[in-house]
């Protein structure tokens, strides 16, 4: 077989074989391919597309090319949760402890930011002493003994993606759903899970910035999880507002014992009972309706914050802070971003408030930059409340008031103000299954 025929087939808008995909994953994993043949199929599939089958049959090489994680020891049905990202997006911190609350296990590998935010595990990282490099035994011990573990990836998963991926982000191929779709699925399949519940943002501050392409990569993502014998269910959720009033990774850890203590915003707690209630139907506790009910319940009786304590004693952090936030680290510096004018909220765009939460330090501009976990912001006003002018709106956290101008500027391009008052978009969009 010759990359070159490989290539001008997809070129040409023809299928590839199963046979052609595998040789070309085992190829880049490899490194028997060179990186000058592998972009050149990369932008064909980004033209020309894949169907169902080629998408399948590229996440199964993906898998193959790495290491599974053998989630056998822990008894019950294992349900996974990915979201696609987005600004404030803190729902592994909560929805984690409501399911595992349940007795349904949840070991979860999460990643560091790709873009303008910290990951979950920077996130949970700010918690002093918390640890996330768990060693796969250490990783599957802990869910067997309290039902939740969040970890950076261990072992070998995936290595053609990362390879690819660091391929695609270098030859303008990252927006593909095929691409995209077989990325975020290997790595899901083959962190063990029997189930997968995924979280596809669209929006500003999103991957997919419409509700069709949206649609479009949960339904390509279902069909994999589907495909590869996993139950699976995408919610589509929006993200042209920010979720909760708190980014930044203490901020978020913070807030998330407020969702969690029953006092968090509406937002971000209407979305994490969602994404729970249906990891638990997909786990087989009840039928939607009941396990939302269940999940509500974990907050009110408290099951879920002590189950986060749990877990941030088992990894090695001070469980004090779930008492006390006023142990989580903080900022040195505040200052407030006020309105220039009175009328309503109409907009706070996600992504130029990721990137004010960035420059403050809360987030990485390069892979090899630090993260400054007492940075961020607190959002005071969300859309569609009113303000006068010279309000506060949002409060800027950081270590150096030097920071604080490239920040304001980037929050005079996030910040809309209107008249009128702007109509109510749903937050879940559609639920793809
Ligand atoms: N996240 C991933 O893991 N892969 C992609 O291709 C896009 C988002």
């Amino acid at each position: 077989m010759r990359m070159v025929d490989i290539i001008i087939k997809k070129k040409e808008g023809l299928k590839l074989s199963k046979e052609e995909i595998e040789f070309f994953v085992k190829g880049v994993t490899d490194g028997s391919i060179p990186d000058y043949q592998a972009s050149a199929l990369l932008m064909a599939i980004c033209l020309r597309g894949m169907d169902k089958e080629e998408t399948l049959n590229l996440t199964l090489a993906m898998v193959a090319s790495g290491d599974c994680i053998d989630l056998s020891p822990i008894p019950k049905i294992k349900v996974d949760k990915h979201s696609t990202g987005g600004v404030g997006d803190k729902t592994t911190m909560i929805l984690g402890p409501m399911v595992a609350a349940l007795d349904i296990p949840v070991a979860k590998m999460s990643g560091r930011g790709l873009g303008h935010t910290g990951g979950t595990i920077d996130k949970l990282e700010s918690i002093p002493g918390f640890n996330t490099e768990l060693s796969q035994e250490e990783f599957i011990r802990i869910v067997r003994d309290i039902g939740l573990a969040v970890a950076g990836q261990t072992g070998n998963l995936v290595p053609a993606d990362k390879k690819l991926y660091a391929l695609r982000d270098v030859t303008g191929t990252v927006e593909s759903i095929p691409l995209i779709s077989a990325s975020i699925m290997s790595k899901k399949l083959a962190a063990g899970a029997d189930a997968i519940v995924l979280d596809v943002k669209v929006g500003s501050g999103a991957f997919m910035k419409t509700v069709d392409d949206a649609q479009k990569l949960a339904k390509a993502m279902v069909e994999i999880g589907t495909g590869a014998k996993r139950k699976t269910v995408a919610i589509i959720t929006d993200m042209d507002r920010p979720l909760g009033k708190a980014i930044g990774n203490a901020l978020e850890v913070k807030e998330a014992i407020e969702v969690l203590s029953g006092h968090g915003p509406d937002d971000i707690t209407e979305v994490c009972i969602t994404l729970a209630a249906k990891m638990l139907e997909l786990a087989g506790v009840g039928d939607f309706e009941r396990c939302a009910e269940l999940a509500k319940g974990t907050i009110k009786d408290g099951s879920a914050l002590d189950k986060l304590r749990q877990m941030i004693k088992a990894q090695g952090g001070n469980e004090e802070v779930v008492n006390d936030t006023s142990l989580l680290p903080t900022a040195q510096y505040t200052a407030e971003y006020k309105a220039n004018s009175a009328g309503y909220i109409s907009a706070i765009i996600s992504d130029k408030l990721g990137m004010a939460s960035m420059l403050l330090g809360a987030g990485r501009a390069t892979k090899e930059s630090s993260i400054d976990p007492g940075a961020g912001i607190t959002l005071l006003k969300k859309p569609g409340d009113t303000v006068n002018a010279g309000e506060p709106i949002v409060i800027l956290h950081a270590n150096s008031q030097a920071l604080f101008e490239a920040s304001f500027k980037e929050l005079d391009e996030a910040v809309r103000i209107s008249v009128e008052k702007p109509s109510e978009t749903p937050l879940i969009i559609d639920i793809i299954q």
